[in-house]
């Protein structure tokens, strides 16, 4: 059952209208669900676990980037759910929400010092190594500070993953991860290396893929280096296959997480290997609105002119329509019958910042007037993690709706927070 639903012409997540929670926090708000986080992990969790299989069932790393609010890391730590992160922010993040930083594995292309060092200290599970160099740098820093760490290689198996040029990460004209043959280069490295101990290999393809078939063809290569790594005496315990399940926005096909579960349990079948994935958008894109009030209304004045309406968000609170051409859901928060003097027309959602980009929805049938709510669909994630100050706009505030019950996750910024780190000269 969707959390989101219309009581009295009003929208409401689970049971909170969605009216009340703006009454008491104010616009724009991100509102995030509760029980859609836990209905999407236990759906991909149950699609990967293999009953008849004795070997250990798959391990989900919640990759933090997508929606990283301390809350929902929480959330997902309760559900068993280890954390992919790309930063030394992130982990402090996770640090902060749960404090398990050995449930942790650490991708991404620029590791700084810093972040290693931390990492090291706090002993996380594995670290996810995108090229020699860092490897290098992560061995020194081991030797260094005497704190050996474990490692898997991230390898770029060369796989078109069909989705948006800036999230598609599994071609070789991408920075991430390794070539095969590298790769290879990589585990010999390791091999004679003390401070390294390489526990896995893993590969991420991309993000908002609908098609299993390249995730499994990305497992194929990853297998078959395995295979050329346990015939030189190196045997892992894991294989990442990272995230990019894909969710639906407009009319897309929902990833099948069954079939893809299915698939990758044969294809594992026999093997001693265990599963990790890292998913993001999966388990809490859709479990997100950004709630916006109306501003004003600018109608064009004949039929080749646009019609624009003025919300109190902007590109700086959602990018994702002016990074992506991404398209997100909108509906009125109260439905049409109880608003007799609202214009019914194609809008443009717009926001407020000085720039032609600042859309969040181009050519809407919609039925408003000012002063209504819009809620913006699918923005739990990649919404407010890639949100700015740009225009000195303050964020959002950020509500977790739990059954009848909601509460403040993140506050709203003001405009002091915004000038704090500041400072003046003479
Ligand atoms: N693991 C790694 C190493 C990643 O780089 C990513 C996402 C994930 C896991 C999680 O992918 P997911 O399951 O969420 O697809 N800002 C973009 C998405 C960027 C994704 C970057 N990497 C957007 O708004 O669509």
């Amino acid at each position: 059952m969707s959390v989101y639903q219309h009581q009295q012409q009003t929208l409401q997540v689970e049971s909170v209208a969605v009216p009340d929670i703006v009454a008491a926090v104010g616009s724009p708000v991100y509102i995030y669900s509760t029980r859609y986080f836990v209905e999407r992990y236990r759906a991909l969790s149950a699609a990967l676990s293999n009953p008849s299989s004795p070997g250990p069932a798959a391990r989900i790393y919640y990759a933090v980037k997508a929606n990283s609010n301390l809350s929902v890391l929480r959330c997902f730590h309760d559900l068993g759910a280890g954390f992919d992160i790309v930063s030394g922010g992130e982990l402090q993040r996770v640090l902060a929400a749960v404090g398990d930083p050995d449930s942790v594995v650490f991708s991404g292309v620029g590791k700084s010092i810093a972040d290693i060092d931390l990492a090291l200290k706090l002993d996380i599970h594995c670290f996810n190594v995108e090229s020699p160099a860092e490897q290098e740098r992560l061995s020194d820093r081991a030797r260094l500070l005497g704190r050996p760490a474990r490692i898997a290689v991230r390898v770029n198996p060369d796989v078109d993953a069909n989705t948006h040029p800036y999230i598609s990460t599994g071609l070789k004209e991408n920075k991430f991860g390794v070539p095969a043959e590298l790769a290879l280069e990589m585990y010999e490295r390791v091999a004679a290396d003390e401070w390294l101990e390489p526990i896995g290999i893993a590969c991420h393809i991309g993000s908002q893929i609908t098609d299993p078939e390249p995730m499994l063809q990305a497992l194929t290569s990853l297998l078959n280096l395995v295979d050329v790594l346990a015939g030189r005496g190196l045997d892992l315990d894991h294989i990442d296959l990272g995230g990019g399940f894909g969710v639906v926005y407009d009319d897309e096909q929902e990833f099948d997480v069954a079939d893809y579960g299915a698939r990758i349990g044969a294809a594992l079948e026999g093997r001693k290997l265990t599963l990790s994935i890292e998913p993001g958008r999966y388990l809490v894109a859709n479990g997100g609105i950004l709630v916006t009030r109306v501003e004003y209304l600018k109608p064009g004045r004949g039929n080749d002119e646009r019609n624009f309406a003025v919300v109190d968000a902007a590109m700086n609170d959602l990018i994702r329509p002016a990074l992506y051409q991404a398209w997100h859901r909108v509906e009125t928060v109260c439905s049409d019958e109880q608003r007799p003097e609202a214009t019914r027309a194609h809008w443009d959602i717009v926001g407020p910042v000085c720039e032609s980009g600042d859309f969040l929805a181009k050519e809407r049938q919609l039925t408003i007037a000012p002063g209504d709510l819009i809620a913006i669909h699918s923005a739990g994630a990649y919404a407010m993690v890639q949100s700015s100050n740009y225009n000195s706009r303050p964020r959002p505030a950020e509500v977790l709706v739990e059954e009848s019950t909601f509460r403040v996750v993140r506050r709203r910024e003001s405009s002091e927070d915004l000038i704090r780190p500041e400072l003046l000269g003479r």
